[in-house]
């Protein structure tokens, strides 16, 4: 028998015990032994939950007892889930998470304690929620270089994009909805200021390119500026608005950038709507992937934890191989990154645009008073330069291709 704890019995934690109960049988097929829910950590008491006899309030008791052999850490946030997670490892006992803060600050050096206790720190559910993305770049993607990854990383914002485009609805309405319905945080900004994306792309991006990627070096811009009038312009143009997260290596420099982009129907991202999530990976012979579905929720979150202590379970006493190193990715200025620029101007200064953007293709009466135009393709400074001869930007949203 495999014992387990799980430490938080919110959301994420409690799903972790009801995908490890419900799937009971076919888990300890694939686990090749019994996999029994010994604690659940938590400072609440749960009276009435069919569980409540496992709640402990101590973390020692879990610590201190031998038997267990894998964690769930389910509390989020950097303390005191890094330091239980920390005593956890150093007394040989794998850990799996769905916490993407604590593994973008300390995922490095968890897995270096796990390596030297024989056991794993493991973090299936911190990007994409269900989305089997972490366990596809160690395994399925070793043979290639990643030289991109692009992501729609935050089910949150994706879900606010899509109403307002489908329902023409503004912004503030959208979140206030979001809210309502459970689909956003009451304080949403980690969400709406792209910091969640921008954690989940730095997770991604050590792991693609083998070396230690700081959220706070990605550049980082959400969704609070985009309007119903974006999405006008869109519409004519044929595309559609996404708060993308990316990586890539061009040239052997590295780029990594959270902001909302155009993308035209040929990109596989163009459909992926509401709250689902997917992840575009490109490699040097395998070409583009793309691995799509539930980027948060309770259970597939759990699902995903749960796969990986099934993985901890079935290979206890061995350390999976995994290229994070320590030294840190020096991404280069995404100011050096060339793309074309979706703008919006006064229309008084239409004639300035056709000759300082030549080649720009324009759309008018999409709005009264302004024109818009998608620029050819160029480097982020040579678009401030030409930008600065304008008297307004009204907007500036970014193309991928
Ligand atoms: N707030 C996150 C989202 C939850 O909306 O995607 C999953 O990480």
């Amino acid at each position: 028998m495999v014992k387990v704890a799980v430490l938080g019995y919110g959301t994420v934690g409690s799903g972790i015990v009801e995908v490890i109960k419900t799937n009971q049988e076919a888990i300890n097929q694939k686990t090749e032994d019994e996999m029994d829910v010994k604690y659940i950590l938590d400072l609440r008491d749960f009276p009435g939950d069919p569980y409540e006899n496992l709640i402990v309030h101590d973390v020692d008791v879990i610590m201190n007892d031998p038997d267990v052999k894998v964690v769930a850490e389910a509390m989020g946030g950097v303390e005191p889930a890094y330091t239980f997670t920390k005593r956890a490892l150093l007394a040989g006992k794998s850990v799996c998470t769905s916490n993407k803060e604590l593994v973008e600050k300390h995922g490095q050096e968890l897995m270096t304690i796990a390596r030297e206790n024989q056991c794993n720190y493991l973090f299936e559910a911190s990007v994409g929620g269900g989305i089997p993305i972490i366990r596809t770049l160690n395994t399925a993607l070793t043979p290639e270089k990643i030289d991109a990854i692009t992501g729609i990383l935050n089910g949150t914002t994706n879900y606010i994009l899509t109403k307002m485009e489908t329902e023409g609805a503004d912004f503030n309405e959208v979140l206030k909805k979001a809210q309502e319905m459970g689909y956003a945080e009451r304080n949403p900004e980690a969400d709406i200021e792209g910091y969640d994306a921008c954690r989940k792309i730095a997770i991604l991006s050590s792991l693609a390119f083998g070396k230690n990627v700081d959220a706070a070096d990605i550049y980082t811009e959400g969704i609070t500026k985009i309007t119903t009038n974006d999405f006008a312009y869109a519409k004519k143009f044929g595309a559609t608005i996404k708060l993308l997260g990316m990586s890539k290596m061009i040239d052997g420099k590295y780029f990594a950038m959270v902001s909302p982009f155009i993308l035209f129907p040929k990109n596989p991202l163009f459909s992926v709507s509401d709250v689902f999530n997917a992840i575009l990976v490109h490699g040097n012979n395998l070409g583009n992937t793309m691995y799509y579905g539930a980027g948060a929720g309770k259970l597939p979150t759990a699902s995903a934890v749960v796969s990986d202590m099934i993985d901890c379970a079935r290979h206890l006493g061995k350390t999976f191989p995994c290229r994070w190193d320590a030294e840190k990715l020096q991404l280069s200025s995404f100011e050096d990154s060339s793309k074309r620029f979706f703008v919006r101007i006064d229309c008084a200064e239409k004639v300035k645009a056709e000759s300082v953007f030549a080649g720009a293709e324009f759309a008018e009466g999409v709005v009264e008073g302004e024109i818009g135009f998608v620029s050819p393709a160029m480097s982020e400074k040579e678009y401030q330069e030409k930008a600065a001869q304008f008297d307004k930007i009204i907007s500036m949203i970014r193309v991928e291709e």
